[in-house]
């Protein structure tokens, strides 16, 4: 059996092999699941190498996009959203791409808050890797609006119109973090706030935006993709508001790419505890 692998650069960090080989093991498929740490400049060697020796393997922070060119085939909303997370590679050495971030999102989110996103209000901050895929799965899943704030708002304004583009009836808006009138006026209607920055990875990060917007009548569910104890999850808690971290999201993309690669059921319970580094029953 050809093995399988994450990687990134840093990729030490990631929870992904614990999570997969918790899933391979339950399947007695022993844990052929590795990471690698491959710099930006190395990309297209270890393609060649994913080639001959792999059978799939998932990217992580810088390889998103970067791997797009080098594969044979890939999903319309990934390309769209130029960002993938989970390649297949066949028998022939051809590699075809997609994105499971957004069914990790969803799934998430309707285990942490009892809601479905068909015809719900998102605001987003943020507007990476992360930002682009879930937005499109979302927009595909029947999201009614998705608002998007970003320190670099030309690049929300550049995700809003590729998701105009594919799907004209979603209602649309972007706005800097900073601009509190406009954010506070988001919050009123929204009912899921997806904060989807990399602030809040570090002790020392400030807020991605001002928490003091949050009140206790505010009727929107707050996750952070980050899997920390942010201080906007502090702060939403203390107010009273549904909030979640982003273990629940790391667990489905990973649930959802192991089905992709195998075809077998992926074996949630025992994924949860490889991720989290404990030993599963
Ligand atoms: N739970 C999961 O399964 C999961 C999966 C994927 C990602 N994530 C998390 O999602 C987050 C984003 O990941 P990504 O892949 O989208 O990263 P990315 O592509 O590097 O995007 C980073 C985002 O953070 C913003 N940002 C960074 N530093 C900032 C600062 N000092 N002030 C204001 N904004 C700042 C960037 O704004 P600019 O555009 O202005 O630079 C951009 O919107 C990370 O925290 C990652 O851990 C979680």
């Amino acid at each position: 059996m050809r093995n399988y692998a994450v990687i990134g650069d840093p990729v030490e960090h990631s929870r992904s092999p614990g999570m997969q080989n918790a899933a391979f093991e339950f399947h007695h498929l022993g844990s052929p699941y590795v990471k690698y740490h491959v710099r930006p400049a190395e990309l297209g060697d270890f393609v060649e190498f994913a080639k001959r020796q792999l059978a799939g393997f998932n990217c992580t922070v810088p390889h998103k996009a970067a791997i797009i060119p080098f594969l044979d085939e890939v999903d319309p909303d990934a390309l769209a959203a130029q960002s993938v997370n989970t390649v297949t590679v066949d028998e022939n050495g051809r590699l075809s791409g997609t994105s499971t971030d957004g069914y990790g999102l969803e799934t998430a989110l309707r285990e942490n808050f009892g809601k479905d996103v068909e015809g719900a209000e998102f605001c987003f901050i943020g507007c990476g890797g992360a930002a682009h895929a879930t937005a499109f799965h979302l927009a595909r899943r029947g999201a009614k609006t998705i608002r998007i704030a970003n320190r670099t708002i030309e690049k929300a304004e550049e995700l809003a119109e590729k998701l105009s583009k594919c799907f004209p009836s979603l209602e649309l808006d972007t706005a800097s973090p900073r601009d509190n009138g406009t954010l506070s006026d988001w919050f009123a209607r929204t009912n899921f706030l997806i904060q989807a920055t990399s602030l809040g990875l570090k002790f020392a990060d400030p807020p991605p935006f001002d928490l003091e917007l949050l009140t206790p009548d505010l009727k929107l569910a707050v996750f952070d993709t980050i899997y920390l104890d942010t201080p906007l999850l502090k702060r939403a808690k203390e107010l009273g508001l549904p909030a979640a971290g982003g273990s629940a999201m790391l667990l489905y993309q990973g649930a959802k790419s192991f089905e992709i690669w195998t075809g077998l059921p992926a074996p949630i319970e025992e994924m949860r505890a490889g991720m989290e580094g404990k030993p599963s029953c």
